[in-house]
């Protein structure tokens, strides 16, 4: 089967004929890969920056934003032919860990998990792949359009979860940082809970991203704004990550989803007399993945549909350079 990979022996990223995956034993699900998602992830991975392929290999197959549909399922998965299905990525540690033991490998301790596309596990841009079925979230077919979300969603709901359960109080304002896929994502979900999300990022108002925040219904601004109870940092850069420390107001929480390590100045103090919080956030857990599929239902098609841009398949080299593009999630179709 064709197949996105890195080669790590050569440092080049190709489609590439790979073996396909065996047929699936009776707890597993065999699916066809119908599009994939490209994420900051994946353009670090495809320069070099992260990952690495699995254990005894030098190649590894990218993608780990996928939607699939069965074609062969084992007679225990649960899952029938034609379902359609999202993949989580992490996978837990072989031992495991008391925290991967009971489900919770997005909070695995050992570092010895692996994530399917990133690190140490074949991902999913490729015609087809085979899962153990506890590892596949079953979608509903009305969400099917935009269902490439759920696992961008996912981690945005792990972020809210977290955040909404250290902040002590009942919060109402909330800061995005960064308008990417996570940033509006986030902010559509705060805003979905009622609190009053401002967006922040340092595109141009006429840049795509920031007319799709706004056509959202979403208050973007390039100025620095108040600050809030709960401000997520969703852009990568470490800048980004002073900056919603600097914008939490007493008792605020910040969550930090994507900023680099970077030097400047952390203000300790200012934590400290004003009892606020930083946390961070990574990877989703299962039932994250049943709430984001929860808010995806109940949010406006067009808005999140606005989002994504589907490009072919052979399209991806491109979308793996273009940093950032101009639209919120490039998706590429596999199945055409
Ligand atoms: C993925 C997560 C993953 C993280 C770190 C993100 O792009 O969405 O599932 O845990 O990268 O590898």
């Amino acid at each position: 089967m064709r197949a996105l990979v890195l080669d790590y022996s050569l440092s080049k990223l190709a489609e590439r004929e790979v073996m396909a995956p065996p047929d699936p034993l009776e707890h597993e699900v065999r699916f066809r890969v119908l599009e994939a998602g490209i994420c900051g992830t994946d353009r670090a991975l495809s320069r070099f920056d992260i990952g690495y392929p699995p254990h005894g290999e030098s190649t590894l197959v990218l993608g780990h934003e996928a939607l699939g549909q069965v074609e062969q399922a084992g007679s225990a998965s649960g899952f029938t032919a034609g379902d359609c299905v999202v993949p989580m990525v992490r996978r837990p540690c072989p031992e495991p860990c008391p925290r991967c033991a009971r489900g919770r490998w997005d909070l695995c301790a050992t570092g010895q998990y692996t994530e399917r596309g990133i690190m140490g596990a074949h991902g999913y841009f490729a015609d087809v792949a085979v899962d153990d079925a506890r590892y596949l979230i079953r979608v509903p077919a009305a969400i099917r359009g935009v269902a490439v979300l759920v696992e961008p969603m996912s981690v945005v709901e792990k972020a809210i979860g977290a955040a909404l359960r250290a902040h002590e109080e009942e919060p109402r304002t909330a800061i995005v940082i960064g308008c990417g896929p996570i940033g509006l994502l986030a902010a559509l979900a705060l805003k979905a809970r009622n609190l009053n999300v401002i967006v922040t990022s340092l595109e141009e108002e006429t840049n795509p991203r920031a007319a799709v925040a706004r056509q959202a219904g979403l208050e973007y601004t390039r100025q620095s704004p108040p600050p809030a109870d709960l401000v997520f940092e969703a852009t990568g850069a470490p800048e980004a990550g002073f900056q919603a420390v600097r914008l939490l107001a007493p008792c605020g929480v910040a969550v930090i989803l994507g900023a680099m390590n970077g030097a400047g100045t952390f203000p300790f103090r200012d934590l400290i007399l004003g009892n606020r919080k930083v946390i961070g956030a990574v990877n989703a857990p299962r039932q994250s993945f049943e709430d984001a599929i929860r808010d995806l239902q109940r949010m406006d098609r067009r808005v999140l549909s606005s989002f994504i841009e589907r490009r072919p398949r052979g399209e991806v080299f491109a979308s793996l350079s273009a940093n950032p593009p101009q639209a919120v999630k490039l998706v590429h179709v596999l199945d055409a």
